[in-house]
Order: structure tokens, then sequence, then C-alpha cells
């Protein structure tokens, strides 16, 4: 598989397999198809499906990308070291890839939001520089979230994972992160299929002959974003990672670009989830 090199001279896939509400039958499915790069968190509550499906597979733990999270109930120093050592030890591993911050505050109240990412964010550093992380990073955090670390980090974020989709793709989001040299993933690449059905995906499907899943992943891989497709059969894992073998033109990209918004989930860092 290609591949990307972070701005810590990390090199990984150029995409990878997002496990949320994956059960360890399609994690095993997604090792067996060639995925090297899983992306979960202690909130998904399957790191232990991962290690399961390490030992099913026999795919050697350093074959693969682990990467995690830490949920907004375990921000601060302490229950972030905490939480750390769960995750290792739900996956049965001695270190993790990648660990993010999954969201920049705990709740709308706290308003010392600034602090706690600062707190949360030097445990992780202390982790990284004792060799237990290779790459840190940041998830749903927009620009002014993410400055905050910039500003007093001592490890730089290496990557930003953001709702990044054709009829979502947060370009003032993705222009800092390119300014910035910080990579960012895609989740929901496929809009959780909210997006396939949508006129332009289906005309380009039709245009290039793949389908309207890989005319949305392929558009992420063209604008420098790293996809994170989640699916459960092995149909449909082969389908997404096939979209490396064809190219959509560059007026094709700005139409997708330029594409009214849709297939927002409806998530947002500093507001009650909008129901869509
Ligand atoms: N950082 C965060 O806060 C955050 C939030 C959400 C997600 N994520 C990460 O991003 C990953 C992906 O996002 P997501 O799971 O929300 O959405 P997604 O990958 O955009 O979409 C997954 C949905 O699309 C379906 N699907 C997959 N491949 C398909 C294909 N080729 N044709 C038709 N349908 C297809 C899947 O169905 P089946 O499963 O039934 O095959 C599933 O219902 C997550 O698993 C997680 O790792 C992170």
């Amino acid at each position: 598989m290609r591949t990307l090199k972070l701005n810590n001279g990390l090199t990984i896939p150029i995409m990878g397999f997002g496990t949320y509400k994956s059960e360890l039958e399609s994690i095993v499915s997604a090792l067996e198809g060639g995925y090297k790069y899983l992306d979960t968190a202690s909130y998904y509550g399957n790191e232990r499906d991962i290690s399961m499906a390490l030992e099913q597979t026999g795919v050697k733990r350093e074959e693969v990308f682990i990467a995690s999270k830490i949920w907004r109930s375990d921000m601060g120093y302490d229950s972030t070291m905490k939480s750390f050592s769960r995750t290792l030890e739900n996956l049965r591993t001695d270190y993790l890839d990648v660990l993010m911050i999954h969201w920049p505050r705990p709740n709308l109240e706290l308003r010392e939001w600034k602090a706690l990412d600062l707190e949360t964010w030097r445990a992780m550093e202390d982790l990284h520089s004792k060799g237990k992380i290779r790459a840190l990073g940041l998830s749903n955090f927009l620009p002014y979230h993410s400055e905050n670390i910039l500003a007093h980090c001592r490890v730089r974020p290496s990557i930003a994972q953001l709702e990044f989709h054709a009829g979502h793709t947060q370009a003032f989001a993705l222009e800092y992160y390119r300014r910035e040299g910080i990579q960012v993933q895609a989740w929901s690449p496929i809009g959780r299929g909210r997006v396939l059905a949508d006129e332009l995906i289906i005309e380009l499907a039709g245009k290039y002959h793949v389908t309207p899943a890989q005319v949305c992943i392929r558009f992420c891989i063209q604008e420098g974003v790293m996809p994170l497709p989640k699916a459960s059969t092995p149909e449909r894992l082969r389908e997404n990672l096939e979209c490396l073998d064809f190219e959509i033109d560059d007026e094709d990209i700005s139409r997708i670009e330029n594409m009214p918004p849709m297939g927002w989930s409806g998530e947002h860092p500093d507001r009650e989830r909008v129901k869509i």
C-alpha cells in the first residue's frame, strides 16, 4: 500500500480502517484484506477485539499501525495516564502508534478547556518521550482549539482527525492543517453512506467505472487527506481499498469540492449535537 510521511518522520499507510461499531469478525476481515492501519478509541469499546483479531489472523503487532483516543471523561494528566494503560492492556501491546485527544472539550460547560487540553497533551508528550507512542494527534480540533496546543507543546501534533467527506470538507480547517504540516485524516469519509445517493457522486462513479463509495474515498486521497472508511463485509472492505487504483481529474475534484453541503453528522466540538 502507498504511504505518507508524517511531520515527525513516521511513515504510515495512505488509508486506514475505521473501527467505530466494528466487531471482531469485520476487524478480522479487514486484517485479512490487507488493511494495515486501524483507527479505534477507548470509547468504541473494541480495543480487546483488535487484539483478538491480531491473534486470530496471526498478523504481528509490528505489521500494523494502531491509533486510539483519550475520551472526554478521561482528560487531564492522571486520567490520561490511566486511560492509556487500560488501552495498552486491552490491546495487549506495550506501545501505540498514534494517540489522540478525542474531542477538545469534555463538555460545553467547562470554561477552562484549554488548560485541560494542555494537561492531557502533557501526559501524551511524556508517554511519547518514553517511547510508548510514536505520534500524537488531535481529533475534532478546529484551528482555534489546536492553536492552544501548538503555542505550548513540546511535541507537535502529527495528525488531525476531522469529519471530512464530499459535501462536508471543512476547507478552512484543512487549509490550516496543511499550512501547519499536520496530516488530516477523514472520519466518515463516505459520510456514513449519506452521500452515496448524491447525483454528482453517482455521475462520477459512472464516468470512472467505479462505485460511489470509491469516488468518495478517492476524493479524500486526492485532497491529501487519509481516509478511514469503516465497512463490515469482505466485499466492501475490498471495494474501499481498490480506490487506490484510479484518478479523478482536477475539474471533477473541483466539482466535488464545491458541491452543496450535505451529509454532515451534526457533531461539532462546541455545540450540542445537531439533529439532522
Ligand atoms: N474522531 C471521531 O470523533 C470519529 C467520529 C466518527 C468516526 N470516526 C472514525 O472514522 C471511521 C469511519 O467513519 P464512520 O464509520 O462514521 O463512517 P464511514 O466510514 O463514512 O461509513 C461507514 C458506513 O458506510 C457503509 N459502507 C462502507 N463501505 C461501503 C461501500 N463500499 N458501499 C456502501 N456502503 C459502505 C458501512 O456499512 P457496513 O459497515 O454495514 O458495511 C457503514 O454503514 C470510524 O469507524 C472511526 O474509526 C472517528
